[in-house]
């Protein structure tokens, strides 16, 4: 068998490079991130996969089907190994595939090829695993029923911890380079636990309300119940083929599930047992849409819905009361204003003029803060905040009367999905980081007009901050030379009072404890870290060694809806 010839040594830099930025992206759109890169990179995947020919695409087939379907599956919807379809691999550079196909993932069951398959039949395999299946693999209700799997407590099962820790001050961390959590207590700063999870967590957990289970989904569909006190998986289902996020409500009593394939939403009550799938149309039928996220508005026991693709925000009432839903009101009258439909868990629409990709609530979830990105991108590099994309656009969507209320003064491209809010001179001010150009954008939430615009080192990604310190933390990570900088913001001058760094690492993401005493960060790399540092003097007190921790979540500031986190 012919090997892959050595590639010159220019290729190998751009071939690591590459990998090092898929491993970035692949961590970002974990947190619902969905930019330039990813457009990019898709972009050049069709470009290839255009070139197959049908000889070639038949061959294609075939060598899936020897080499690749026994763990990808036969419909590359995946088995043991996670699915191939162009929806899950939009954010892996071609180089990135032919490199993982040739040399296999080390320390995983994906094996390399480079000794069996010629250079040319690699290439043929990654454009083919860029292309649609055909006909589209369909994920119905009775496949999401058939996936789930429940593992009952025993009749005898004490409600208790089988650990001694503040059940409240637990962090949740999720490992994303080789797919494990970590369970921390946040008080003696030591891992409880540490578990394998499905592949590739998207979203960000979220807990029940009395912070005893946390549900996390995956890149691939599959919601996880898992017991933070018993320290088990409780139920299992798969609620889609490639999913976005899943929401919890309020009450505990529903999780829900947004997929980009199929395009739908997927409920169901807390042990996962699927209840409806709403099929993400507009309401005559016609146009079809991915959803990109979903989010639970607890105060209005509600679930507040984003599509990719049509220009609607959808809010999903769990109140039995909730009031008749009159379509026609919103739409076009012609299509029977006159019928009511149930309010409760029906779909409440609110039409917009662009599709909101990413958003944000106030504290009164009564509004939606979101951004809107435009459609296509020049290529250009994403370093530095020059992503090559038109101008975003923010705008105040108030739910109540169901209209745009206010456009947001904000440049660039605000990462409104990271924002926070807090007090500031009278008033409650958002802050929110910007994905083009190093600052944070301060807007008034009674004006709407902007406060401040604070400099920070280069664009960055998340903010928080805690009710119970002085100062948000933000970091660079979107720029080539500060990704390794946390900036740290007063949040009464809105001036900032002092970077930490890790030099020439990607140091991100930051969750406090729940008193608000300790910042954690994320060194956000394969032999990566978490560091805790003490938030009022900025030093460093422990590292912990974690395999890329993507994301950290705090029981009592998830549960609580702390205004210093995002949702
Ligand atoms: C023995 C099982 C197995 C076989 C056979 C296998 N794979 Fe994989 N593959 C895996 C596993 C498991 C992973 C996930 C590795 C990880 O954890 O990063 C994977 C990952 C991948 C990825 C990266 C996906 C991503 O999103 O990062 C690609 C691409 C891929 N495989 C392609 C192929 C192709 C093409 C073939 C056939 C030539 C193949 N694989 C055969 C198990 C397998």
């Amino acid at each position: 068998m012919p090997d892959i010839p050595a590639p010159p040594q220019r290729r190998w830099r751009a071939w690591l490079a590459d990998a090092a930025r898929a491993t970035l992206v692949a961590g970002l759109c974990w947190m619902g991130w969905d930019l330039a890169m990813a457009q990019q990179v898709s972009t050049s995947a069709t470009t290839s996969s255009a070139s197959i020919n049908t000889s070639t695409a038949t061959s294609a087939a075939s060598l899936f089907a020897t080499h690749c379907a026994s763990c990808h599956g036969a419909q590359r919807t995946g088995s043991m190994g996670p699915a191939l379809l162009p929806e899950s691999l939009a954010r892996l550079p071609a180089t990135e595939a032919l490199r993982v196909i040739a040399q296999g993932r080390t320390a995983t069951q994906m094996p390399g090829f480079a000794g069996t398959l010629s250079p040319a039949e690699i290439q043929t395999l990654s454009a083919y695993i860029r292309t649609p299946v055909v006909p589209a693999p369909r994920w119905t209700d009775d496949d999401i029923r058939a996936s789930r799997e429940f593992h009952p407590a025993p009749p005898d099962e004490p409600a208790t911890p089988l650990w001694q820790a503040d059940p409240m001050n637990l962090f949740v961390v999720v490992e994303g380079g080789d797919h494990h959590v970590s369970l921390l207590d946040g008080d003696r700063l030591e891992v409880i636990t540490r578990f394998a999870s499905r592949f590739a967590l998207h979203g960000g957990p979220k807990f029940s309300p009395d912070g005893r289970y946390v549900y996390f989904g995956s890149r691939d569909g599959w919601i996880t119940k898992y017991d933070l006190y018993r320290l088990r998986v409780v139920a299992e289902v798969r609620a889609g083929l490639n999913m976005r996020n899943v929401a919890v409500s309020g009450d505990g009593r529903w999780v829900i599930a947004a997929n980009y394939l199929p395009h739908a939403l997927a409920l169901f009550d807390s042990d996962l047992q699927l209840v409806h799938t709403y099929d993400a149309r507009t309401l005559d039928g016609k146009g079809s849409s991915r959803v990109s996220a979903v989010y639970d508005a607890a105060p209005r026991k509600s679930f507040v819905v984003a599509l990719k693709d049509i220009a609607e925000i959808w809010e999903i009432s769990y109140d039995p009361q909730a009031a008749p839903i009159h379509d026609g009101l919103v739409h076009d009258y012609k299509m029977g204003e006159a019928i009511a439909k149930p309010g409760y868990l029906g779909v409440r629409r609110t039409p917009l003029d662009e599709p909101l990709d990413d958003f944000f609530f106030d504290q009164s979830y009564r509004h939606v803060l979101g951004a809107t990105r435009p459609k296509t991108a020049a290529p250009a590099s994403a370093q530095d905040g020059k992503t090559g994309l038109g101008p975003a656009t923010a705008q105040v969507v108030n739910l109540d009367v169901r209209r745009k209320i206010a456009d947001l003064p904000i440049a660039g491209m605000p990462h409104l999905g990271s924002g926070i809010t807090f007090a500031w001179q009278g008033t409650t001010v958002l802050a929110s980081p910007n994905l083009q150009g190093g600052s944070i954008d301060v807007i008034d939430m009674k004006t709407w007009k902007p406060v401040a615009s604070i400099p920070t080192p280069g664009p960055g990604f998340f903010m928080r901050s805690h009710e119970k310190t002085p100062y948000a933390w933000t970091d660079s990570m979107m720029s080539a030379t500060a990704k390794d900088t946390l900036t740290i913001i007063d949040k009464a001058t809105l001036q900032p009072v002092a970077t930490v760094r890790e030099p020439g690492k990607t140091l991100a993401h930051i969750e406090f404890t729940r008193d608000g005493r300790l910042a954690l960060a994320s060194v956000w790399e394969m032999q990566g870290a978490l560091i805790v540092y003490d938030a009022a003097t900025f030093k460093e007190i422990k590292r912990l060694p974690m395999s890329k921790p993507v994301g950290k979540y705090n029981v009592w500031n998830k549960i609580t809806r702390s205004e210093g986190t995002s949702h």
